[in-house]
């Protein structure tokens, strides 16, 4: 890239807080046919031309793993040139220089912050007479004090309305890899729904809140009519208590703040190097009265294109489909990561392989996850060990079972849903180097035990005072190697490689998995078991899972590890109708409890809020955690029925069994495949259940025990109430 023959610059007076403004003036003498600029930063960053917004990406550079990886994004700015101009980048600490408050007793906070600022840029002018004109950051240019006194990801920001940066002063060289420079990968981040305040109320402890009724990602844009110097001050909650009373302790160590120092006259201002998960502020401070109209929630995040849309008779099951859509957008803010509010915010690699199948439903994310699978490609360690978040920003962070496992699980994911051979092609030998390092973590050959796991995280079935749900870790980590090495081979074959070792070592870890754990003692283990092929009746194994389910109460007890695959192993081994159960279940546990609660996203526990009002904890309590809002991919491949053949990845040929329910009335889905768009619905009628499928390739149909084949086309169908459907 030719912006490698550019300078790092940084200023010659390094402040932890301050955004600094970096500038360079420049004529354009000449009639310009294009201007482009390449730009990156050590941090985050915002560019202006002669007072204009450069692009609409948000948070740019976006977070990959930036020692080896940091985007550069290219920019037309030729609409915006004048003959003389200034361009000017303000760059916040963002990712790379965040302190990261969460992870104190890592003992990180003061290499991180001592990470410089950084910035680098290449602006290429190619006039009308054919000569071209390259601008490189170097010491030409100057930086200046601006209006952004404070940014960080988990804290906020500061913001001083009074201040325009003058005083500007020369720039310092800086000696940083210019190797890592990347052309941008990912989508990127842009500012997207917008959502009018619902309402300003005080609460019984007399503190003023804007609620904006919705759970967002993003940011507060406000409005006011201010005297210079007077004060907006903020912060961030996504519940109320159970008295209606101020509540963000959840955000633990994240301060979430906005701080507005007004200029003279009407304004309006938001944050724009930080961002917050939120549904409600709190006006610690704001001149004059407040109304509703002053204030607009910004959801920000990956620019995805929506593929995939539900809709049911239950207005109860829509509120949580729209959970699951707003809990993905406020999670995929360039890198999946498990929440967006408190001091973590981090790509847990965990609960992207949980969710990985229902976001390809909704969103088109093929390019999202190749980025992501890249940073995790790049920081697998010698071993080819896989950190638990990706990037991989947590030292001393060891591999654990089902996240590390994420490098077998989403690029499978991820061809499923699309057929990107490429990609599969890309991972191979990072999904390797994962399943080889596994025997260097194990006591016991051919099995992965005695080692420290986040076992089966919040499983309710979890010991009082645990995180971790009561199936056995040995257990747990056995069978998610034993899948991986599965999902090795396959990939393996399907590239044409020799994977004969591979397959051998399948053979044997299945083999003593049987041996070692000849039952099943909960009921993740059961799901483990069935999904992962290791059960030697499967249907024997789902027939006692469900039994067990049953004398639970007709409640489920999984957590991350069985919890998105619970309902497809009830499906496929006859039991859809308790799969039905368990997802329409309104009482906790259940998807639907937090709904009823009020819920505008996925919540990380069941009983966030529980049936008493109060909180089931104040350190591990996320209310946008999208991992159990996998679910949904159930919903469009077994309840609405729309799967593609097993051959046939990215729907290049459809299956359409549905399993329908009476409860709900009917179902609707439709996905924008590769081949176009699918759509299929049923609805119970007098004397049966109507069946409408649209389908742009080829389908076999199973519907009331009979299978056929039909060309492309619109369809309908009827079976009789009380025949089998699957
Ligand atoms: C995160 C999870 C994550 C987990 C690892 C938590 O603090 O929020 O979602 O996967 O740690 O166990």
């Amino acid at each position: 890239m030719e912006i490698r023959n550019s300078q790092w610059i940084t200023v010659s007076r390094p402040d932890r807080d301050l955004a600094p403004v970096f500038r360079r003036v420049f004529s354009a003498a000449r009639p310009v046919e294009s201007a482009v600029l390449q730009l990156t930063a050590l941090g985050v960053y915002e560019a202006e031309l002669n007072g204009q917004r450069v692009g609409d990406f948000v948070l740019a550079p976006g977070w990959t793993s930036y020692a080896t990886r940091l985007q550069v994004q290219s920019y037309d700015i030729t609409p915006l040139l004048q003959g003389e101009n200034e361009l000017r980048v303000t760059v916040g600490r963002g990712w790379f220089r965040s302190p990261m408050p969460g992870w104190d007793s890592l003992g990180i906070r003061e290499k991180r912050f001592a990470q410089p600022c950084g910035l680098i840029a290449l602006l290429i002018l190619r006039f009308a007479d054919g000569s071209e004109e390259r601008i490189v950051s170097d010491e030409s240019w100057q930086w200046a004090e601006g209006p952004i006194r404070f940014s960080e990801i988990y804290d906020g920001e500061t913001a001083d309305a009074r201040i325009t940066p003058e005083n500007w002063e020369p720039v310092l060289p800086l000696d940083w890899s210019r190797d890592c420079l990347i052309p941008q990968e990912g989508e990127p981040i842009r500012e997207a729904e917008r959502i009018a305040a619902r309402r300003v109320f005080k609460t019984p402890d007399g503190d003023t809140v804007v609620d904006f009724g919705q759970e967002v990602t993003g940011w507060v844009e406000f409005t006011l009519e201010a005297k210079a110097g007077e004060e907006v001050l903020f912060d961030h909650a996504e519940v109320l208590d159970r008295n209606g009373s101020w509540y963000n302790e959840n955000y633990r160590g994240a301060k979430a703040k906005v701080r507005y120092i007004c200029r003279d006259g009407r304004q309006t201002w938001h944050p724009r190097l930080t961002f917050f998960g939120f549904r409600m502020i709190r006006l610690i401070s704001w001149p004059g009265k407040a109304s509703p109209e002053q204030f607009t929630a910004v959801a920000v995040h990956s620019d995805l294109r929506r593929t995939g849309w539900l809709k049911s008779g239950d207005p109860l099951l829509n509120r949580f489909f729209s959970n699951v859509v707003w809990g993905q957008l406020g999670n995929f803010l360039d890198v999946p990561t498990d929440c967006p509010q408190r001091d973590e915010r981090l790509g847990w690699t965990g609960d992207a392989e949980a969710f990985v199948r229902a976001a390809a439903c909704f969103y088109d994310v093929e390019r999202f996850f190749r980025k992501w699978l890249r940073d995790l490609r790049a920081d697998q360690r010698p071993d080819g060990g896989v950190g638990s978040v990706i990037p991989d920003v947590l030292p001393g962070d060891q591999p654990a079972a089902a996240w590390g496992d994420a490098a077998a699980i989403v690029p499978w994911e991820i061809y499923q849903a699309y057929g990107c051979l490429d990609l599969l092609a890309d991972q191979f030998d990072s999904m390797v180097r994962w399943v080889r390092a596994i025997p260097g973590y194990t006591k016991t050959p051919d099995l992965w035990t005695d080692w420290p796991q986040f076992a089966d995280w919040l499983g309710l079935d979890a010991p009082e005072g645990s995180y971790k749900g009561a199936s056995r870790e040995n257990y747990c980590a056995s069978a998610f190697y034993a899948n991986s090495l599965d999902l090795a081979v396959r990939t393996g074959r399907l590239l044409g490689r020799d994977v004969s070792d591979l397959e051998t070592q399948h053979a044997r870890t299945v083999a003593a998995f049987r041996r070692a754990f000849p039952t099943c003692e909960t009921q993740t283990e059961y799901v483990l078991a069935i999904e992962f092929g290791l059960a030697e009746d499967p249907q024997q194994a789902a027939d006692a899972l469900a039994e067990m389910i049953r004398k639970d109460g007709t409640r489920l007890r999984t957590g991350f590890m069985g919890t998105p695959r619970l309902l497809h192993v009830l499906s496929r081994y006859g039991y859809s109708s308790l799969a039905w159960d368990l997802l329409l279940r309104r009482e906790y546990p259940g998807w639907l409890y937090p709904v009823t609660r009020g819920a505008t996203t996925v919540w990380e526990h069941w009983d966030g809020i529980r049936e008493d009002s109060s909180f089931w904890s104040r350190d591990m309590n996320s209310f946008n955690h999208y991992a159990y809002g996998a679910v949904a991919d159930w919903v469009f491949s077994r309840a609405a029925g729309l799967r593609h053949a097993e051959d046939r990845p990215g729907y290049a040929e459809l299956i359409y069994a549905p399993e329908p329910d009476a409860r709900i009335g009917w179902l609707q889905a439709r996905l924008d495949t590769r081949f176009g768009p699918v759509s299929a619905f049923w609805s119970y009628e007098e004397g049966g259940i109507r069946y409408d499928l649209e389908t742009p390739v080829p389908a076999l149909i199973r519907l009331g025990g009979e299978e056929r084949r039909v060309a492309p086309g619109r369809y309908t169908f009827w079976t009789e109430v009380g025949r089998d459907c699957r």
